[in-house]
């Protein structure tokens, strides 16, 4: 499978990662970096830092989105830490980024193996719209989209109604949820099941090696963050389901074909992802579904993820 990831790292994009990079199946084919969890320089400076951390210099990484196609960028220090990795040190990067933006490097590699490419979407949906500015054909030229984004009918975690990727940029989201990707949306209903309790951290603390250590340490400063909504320290490995749901079909135990469109102008509801959720048959709503992920094996995904961090 060969994959390219445009993220925000950010601690459970760098989770993803690491899983990612576990899975020999997997052929990494480039990086695009955008702002989200910190600024597009921090994000691209993680990105790099991780892959010489999980053995994978040679990915080619290009910067993507400094800002949000309207609005101010939200960063979220609070959550990942002043450095984006819950202030844990990390070896410095020996590559560069390549010369292209992030959008660039997405096309350029769709259009190099028409219908052969997933993308996974784990950061605000900014370059992926600049992407398709870029190439309008590019939903037909990649095989599949997973994106980490949305809450349908649960609460958001930057506003009541909103989640953080879409929240970042609503104007882009509501252009690639409509663009006519064979999407799937892994939103907040499911991932802040996917829990990490403490018998799950404490395992990955005990594993020897960097890769284990520093990720083990990535995850005790998230789980800290957490612990206000869990009441205990865990975290919602939010960004590695949607790698994991993306990587293995038997993650996803419950899925429905809806349209899901972004509430762009609400007084108290701006970001809002709503899908339609009745049973219409007759419905003249032309606008292109994506499938939403409304159960998954959580249990599964995280002896998945304990393994490919051993
Ligand atoms: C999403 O927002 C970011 O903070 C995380 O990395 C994840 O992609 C969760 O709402
Ligand atoms: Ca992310």
């Amino acid at each position: 499978m060969r994959v390219f990831v445009d993220c925000d790292p950010g601690i459970d994009d760098a989770v993803a990662l690491a899983y990612l990079t576990a899975d020999p199946g997997v052929e990494l084919v480039g990086l695009g970096t955008v702002y989200g969890n910190n600024s597009v320089e921090v994000t691209t400076d993680n990105a790099l830092r991780l892959l010489r951390l999980y053995g994978r210099p040679d990915v080619p990484v290009a910067k993507g989105a400094a800002r949000p196609l309207v609005q101010p960028p939200h960063l979220a220090e609070k959550v990942h830490g002043a450095n984006g990795l819950g202030d844990v040190e990390t070896e410095p990067a020996q590559a560069r980024a390549v010369a292209e933006s992030a959008a660039e490097l997405l096309v350029r590699t769709a259009r190099s193996a028409p219908g052969e490419i997933d993308l996974l979407a784990v950061g605000p949906l900014t370059n992926i719209a600049l992407a398709l500015n870029l190439e309008p054909e590019l939903p037909s030229l990649l095989r599949r989209v997973v994106v980490m984004g949305g809450a349908v009918r649960v609460p958001g975690n930057v506003t009541p109604w909103a989640e953080a990727n879409i929240s970042n940029d609503p104007e882009a989201a509501e252009v690639v949820l409509g663009a006519g990707f064979d999407l799937t949306l892994v939103a907040l209903d499911v991932t802040m099941r996917a829990v990490a309790r403490e018998p799950w951290l404490a395992r990955l603390a005990e594993f020897q090696g960097d890769r284990a250590q520093r990720t083990s340490g990535f995850l005790d400063f998230y789980s800290g963050y957490y612990t206000h909504i869990y009441g205990e320290r865990a975290c919602a490995m939010h960004d590695p389901l949607a790698a994991a749901v993306l990587l293995d079909p038997a993650i996803t135990t419950e899925s429905v074909r809806t349209a899901v469109r972004v509430e762009l102008k609400g007084e108290h509801t701006r970001g809002l992802t709503i899908a339609d959720l009745r049973d219409l048959p007759n419905t003249s709503d032309e606008r292109p579904k994506v499938t939403l992920v409304t159960e998954t094996d959580s249990e599964v995904f995280l002896d998945r993820m304990l393994d490919a961090l051993h």
